[in-house]
This record gives C-alpha cells, structure tokens and sequence, in this order.
C-alpha cells in the first residue's frame, strides 16, 4: 500500500506536507507552467499589504555561500488587486491556499485580513510577523511577546479562518514567541523566516543590497532552522511548519524528525523550479522503504537523549 502522506493543520487537510514559502512563488500562476500546481500540499501567497508597494529599489538579492540575501521590502500587488487579479486563478486550484499578511501596524493587519475575509478561495492565513526588511512593523511587531498577542487577538476578530504564525530567528528566544503564538490564538506557526545579515563589497565599499541588509536564506540556515523547529515543536501544543534552505526530501525528513508537521521550500524554487515535486516524491519512496504507512509516523521522533 502507498503511503500516505496527508496531514491536518487546523482543521484544513494537506495532500501532503509539501508547500511553497511566501515570496519564493509569487502567486502561483508564475509556476503554473513548470510544475503541477494541484500536486503541492499546499501554496503560499507573497506577502499582501494594504497598498500596493514597489519595495526597495534593486539590488534586492544578492548570492551569499550556500544562500542567498534579499531585501525586496515587501513588493505586492495590495489587498485589493490581489483580491481582483491574482486570488481568483488560486481560487481554482485544488490544493490548500494560504495568503500570507503583512503590514506596518496593527490596523493594516486587521484591515487587510477583514478585505480577505469577504474573499473565496481562501483556506488559510499566515500571518507575516517576521519580515526583517521593513522599517516599520513586521519584525517590531513579532519579537514582543504581548504585542503578538494583542495583534492575533484583533486579527481573529475579524476572520474566521485559520492562522499560521510565521516566526522570525531574529530573537533572543523563538520559543517564547512561539508560546505568545499560541496564546493569540494561532492555529500554527510556521518557521523560520530569514535571518537578518549583510554583504559588502569590498571594491565599492557599499553593501550589496541597496537596503543594506537583508534576510539570509537557503542552506546556509537549514540547521539554525531546525533547531528552532526543534526546540519550538517541543515547547507548543500546536503543528510547526519547518522553513529554512529545504532543497531535498532528506531535508524535509529531517524537518519532520524535528517536529516539523509541514515544510515550505522557499529559495530552492528559484534554482530548481521543481523541487517540491522531487521532494513528494521522496517522502513517499522513504516512507515505502522504512515500511511506514504516514508521514505522521516520523513527525518529532528524532530520537534524542533527554
Ligand atoms: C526573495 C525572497 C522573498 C521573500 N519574501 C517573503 C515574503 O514576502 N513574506 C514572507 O513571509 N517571507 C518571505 N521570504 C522568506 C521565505 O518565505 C522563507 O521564510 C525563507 O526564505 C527561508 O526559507 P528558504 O531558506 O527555503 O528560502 C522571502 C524569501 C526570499 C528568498
């Protein structure tokens, strides 16, 4: 018998754990020729804003050994065109769509959840507290513990659908954030975003982001990102989806070990277009020949003397 590979995640059933990391997959449609689209677990939207917003002028990404660095700024279509041009080519498609939020302050949360709210086609949310390449907002909002409480308990307000949380690194510890995660009443959290960091070149003496710095990315985060799932997976009562540098299915294997009970594979996309579908694939062979039935079998079995 095939194994299988579905989940639960706040009420929504996953094909399989396999899903894309916002702004690493634009809004699907991108991808709709190079991969198919129905056999992912699940696909995240870029970052939606209130306003439509250009982000930083380039360079915005830059090669980094074993990564990458970026610092688009979160460029986005806005709630509304996102609503009239992009949701209704995701609205077709038969796998679980999340749109992943992201504002400057509480208000901008609240109100671009409450415009989705009215919108089909929507399964979950992920809400964006994480994003180190803003000036306002985002990262200040998700590294205090209370105010991530106070803006999930808004936000829940004003939607009836799941919430992702999605986690900065960037913090003194991941597990309290986590657990203020939880008490806001998230249904998940997803982890990690990207590491703040910063290349210089050293005939310019400029940095190679226009921004300065960026978010690190890509393998060179991979064991920071699993110990993160790790130590969170532990310390929460609610599913992790692991993030960070997922290039292979022996990379989402360990995730899973980890605790993780869905992955993203976010940088990876842009080198090779069809890694989540090698990853599917991967899981279901490993599955078969460890003679498992589920993907939940291995979820946080990392077998680790305490
Ligand atoms: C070019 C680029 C753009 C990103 N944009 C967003 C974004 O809009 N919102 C967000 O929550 N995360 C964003 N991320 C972070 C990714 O979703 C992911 O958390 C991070 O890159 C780590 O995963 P990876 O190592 O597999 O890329 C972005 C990452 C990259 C590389």
């Amino acid at each position: 018998m095939k194994p299988s590979l579905s989940l639960t995640i706040g009420g929504v059933t996953f094909k399989n754990p396999v899903t894309v990391a916002s702004g690493t997959f634009g809004y699907a449609e991108e991808f709709a020729e190079l991969i198919d689209l129905e056999a992912l677990g699940g696909i995240v939207t870029k970052s939606i804003t209130l306003k439509e917003r250009q982000g930083h002028p380039p360079p915005r990404t830059c090669e980094t050994p074993a990564g990458m660095l970026n610092a688009i700024g979160l460029a986005n279509v806005g709630v509304e065109r996102f609503i009239d041009e992009k949701l209704p080519f995701l609205r077709k498609l038969n796998t679980v769509r999340i749109v992943n939020v992201a504002g400057s302050t509480q208000a901008e949360y609240v109100e671009v959840c409450r415009l989705l709210e009215k919108a089909e086609g929507i399964d979950m949310l992920e809400i964006n507290l994480s994003c180190p390449n803003v000036d306002a907002g985002g990262m200040e909002l998700g590294t205090d513990p209370a105010v991530m409480i106070r803006v999930l308990t808004a936000v829940r307000e004003v939607t009836s659908r799941p919430i992702i949380v999605k986690l900065s690194p960037n913090v003194t510890s991941i597990v309290t954030i986590a657990r203020a995660a939880q008490e806001g009443g998230a249904a998940a959290v997803s982890l990690i975003n990207t590491l703040v960091g910063m290349a210089i070149d050293t005939e310019t003496w400029r940095p190679r982001l226009s921004n300065g710095t960026g978010g690190l990315s890509g393998p060179a985060i991979r064991p920071v990102a699993v110990a993160m799932v790790y130590k969170v997976a532990r310390a929460i009562d609610l599913p992790v989806i692991g993030i960070g540098g997922i290039s292979n299915w022996t990379d989402a294997v360990e995730f899973h070990l980890a605790g993780a009970t869905a992955i993203q594979v976010g940088t990876a996309n842009f080198i090779a277009p069809d890694t989540t579908m090698n990853i599917i694939a991967g899981l279901s062979r490993y599955l078969a020949a460890h003679k498992l039935t589920a993907i939940t079998d291995i979820i946080g079995r990392v077998k680790v003397k305490l």
